[in-house]
């Protein structure tokens, strides 16, 4: 089945997908929500703290980390904590991340994928890259991967430069997308014009491992989220 598709209004994009998280989580107890970081979900996580959201009924798990010390401001750690955990008067029951300082990486990401494999996820949120990367899955990425240790492409690398300053990470942790598309639903955050032409490809290009977010079209209940200008080129 294809992605639905919900084109929302720029002014009211935050709003509604905050609602719509609000809906989602005091309907169902327990959820097991992944959630990724970055410019795009920071709307919708403010509103959902502004609306009195609350998560202390939802075990999160974060997408992705950079390679980066504890504390870097860029780290995914920092951002959710900074953009939407610190805006809630009640956070997770829990928060699961993966951990860039451990001792062995191989042996960190084989810790989360089975933590994640265990009860899967409810629903994952996911922004996307200008190279049609979901979490750090860059092109190239098999859909059957495995939580690993990446080297990011170089726009991610400049992407990534905005969200703190000091040296880019070069390196990332993340979900493989085996684990991303077991979602049980799967809501993809989309939002700009310069996100249009990705967004495109990625829903009507041919599905494959040169654009990781084209495997959503394979997913059997996936929403994508976006404003009018990301959707600009869809028709
Ligand atoms: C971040 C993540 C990335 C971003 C993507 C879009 O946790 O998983 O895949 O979602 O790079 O980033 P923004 O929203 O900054 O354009």
């Amino acid at each position: 089945m294809s992605p639905t598709i919900e084109i929302i209004p720029a002014g009211q994009w935050g709003e509604a997908v905050g609602g719509r998280l609000a809906r989602f989580l005091a309907e169902r107890p327990g959820t097991r929500l992944c959630l990724p970081t970055g410019s795009t979900p920071g709307p919708a996580y403010a509103a959902f703290a502004a609306g009195g959201g609350r998560l202390d009924r939802t075990e999160v798990f974060l997408l992705d980390e950079f390679v980066l010390p504890a504390g870097h401001p860029a780290r995914c750690d920092e951002m959710i904590r900074r953009d939407f955990l610190d805006l809630l008067d009640h956070g997770p029951a829990a928060l699961h991340q993966l951990d860039p300082g451990a001792e062995s990486l191989t042996d960190e990401c084989a810790r989360y994928e089975a933590l994640i494999a265990g009860s899967g996820l409810d629903l994952t949120l996911l922004g996307i890259g200008g190279n049609g990367h979901i979490g750090l899955n860059e092109p190239g990425s098999a859909p059957d991967g495995i939580t690993r240790i990446v080297g990011l492409a170089s726009s991610t690398v400049e992407a990534a430069a905005r969200y703190g300053e000091g040296a880019p990470p070069q390196m990332g942790l993340t979900l493989g997308l085996a684990a991303v598309l077991a979602s049980r639903e799967i809501w993809l955050l989309v939002t700009g014009e310069h996100k249009a032409g990705i967004l495109y490809e990625a829903l009507h290009g041919p599905v494959g491992s040169d654009v990781p977010a084209s495997f959503l079209q394979e997913h059997p209940n996936t929403i994508v989220l976006t404003d009018e200008a990301a959707a600009g080129l869809l028709g």
